[in-house]
């Protein structure tokens, strides 16, 4: 790359890449508009392309444009994980921590953390949430220390191990004629809608895998983003639902869902703590690993003790 690329260019272009706007990156990055578009077109001649399109009044990256971004943010990704290497050095206990996590981590996610916070309260922790295909592209960038998520891909270089059990489980509103229903055959879903996760999303992923394997193509009702909007939809008589069971443990407790007894239900999964292979991890993200497996291992063991005495007394 040209010598004459400075970092600060790049920190001003990532910007207006993320908010598509030169406005916005100026309010964030404490400059003015004509500083930012003359660090953009300084970066522009160095590197011989237009790095956006200007369509009406609105700001496109160019093909150019969308490279640079994500090398943009592996430099400085990798920057910070220089500062926090130094940090360590000096065996400072603080720093920051990144964590990804896919949105059905999320349930117990926040809790995890708040214990490893109050043991360690200097750590700046940032926390995203996000669908699996999401926290693999962080994973890529190198734009997270420590990802919580399903199976991770084979197609990175990743360390990565299991710590909890995560069923799969299908749900129901409690007037639904399945409910109460003992060892329900695969085959009577057929006749059934479901609504569904986005494409993206791991819970997706291991459905549409499962009923190939088995054969089946449920109907599909409606797609949605969130646990939370399928519960409701299911809630609502829109269909049935296949979420991870730490998903719905109030609404099973209030009454307002029901688990249906079918055959091959739950589909087992593992959830991991996941970092990139080629990732040095600060004493902190070593931490924060140590943590997640010592914490969820309570956990594990009683949603195993739980769904042993569900199938025990059916
Ligand atoms: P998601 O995560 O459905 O929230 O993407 C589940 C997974 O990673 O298996």
């Amino acid at each position: 790359m040209n010598p004459h690329v400075t970092f600060r260019q790049l920190q001003v272009f990532e910007s207006v890449g993320r908010h598509l706007s030169y406005t916005r990156a100026a309010e964030e990055l404490h400059l003015t508009q004509p500083a930012v578009s003359m660090q953009v077109k300084q970066l522009e001649h160095v590197l011989g392309h237009e790095l956006f399109d200007h369509i009406g009044r609105r700001v496109y990256l160019t093909d150019a444009g969308e490279i640079l971004l994500h090398y943009s943010r592996r430099i400085a990704a990798e920057l910070g994980d220089a500062k926090q290497a130094l940090d360590d050095l000096k065996g400072v206990d603080g720093g920051r921590l990144r964590i990804a996590v896919v949105t059905t981590v999320n349930y117990f996610a926040t809790r995890l953390l708040a214990a490893f916070c109050r043991a360690h309260p200097r750590v700046n922790v940032t926390l995203e949430v996000t669908n699996r295909n999401s926290v693999i592209k962080l994973l890529e960038e190198n734009a997270t220390d420590i990802v919580l998520m399903g199976q991770p891909p084979d197609s990175l270089e990743l360390t990565a191990a299991p710590f909890m059990d995560n069923p799969l489980v299908i749900i129901a509103p409690p007037s639904h004629p399945l409910v109460g229903r003992r060892r329900v055959r695969l085959e009577a879903l057929r006749e059934e809608a479901f609504v569904i996760r986005e494409s993206g999303s791991g819970t997706r992923a291991a459905m549409e895998r499962f009923f190939q394997e088995k054969g089946l193509a449920p109907r599909t009702r409606i797609e949605m983003s969130s646990n939370e909007a399928i519960k409701q939809s299911v809630e609502a008589g829109l269909g049935l639902g296949l979420v991870s069971a730490h998903t719905v443990e109030l609404e099973i407790a209030a009454g307002r869902l029901e688990l249906l007894d079918v055959e091959s239900i739950p589909i087992l999964k593992r959830w991991f703590v996941v970092h990139h292979k080629r990732k040095r991890l600060s004493s902190t993200a070593r931490a924060f690993v140590d943590h997640v497996m010592n914490a969820t291992r309570e956990i594990d063991r009683t949603t195993r003790r739980r769904r042993r005495s569900r199938h025990g007394s059916r």
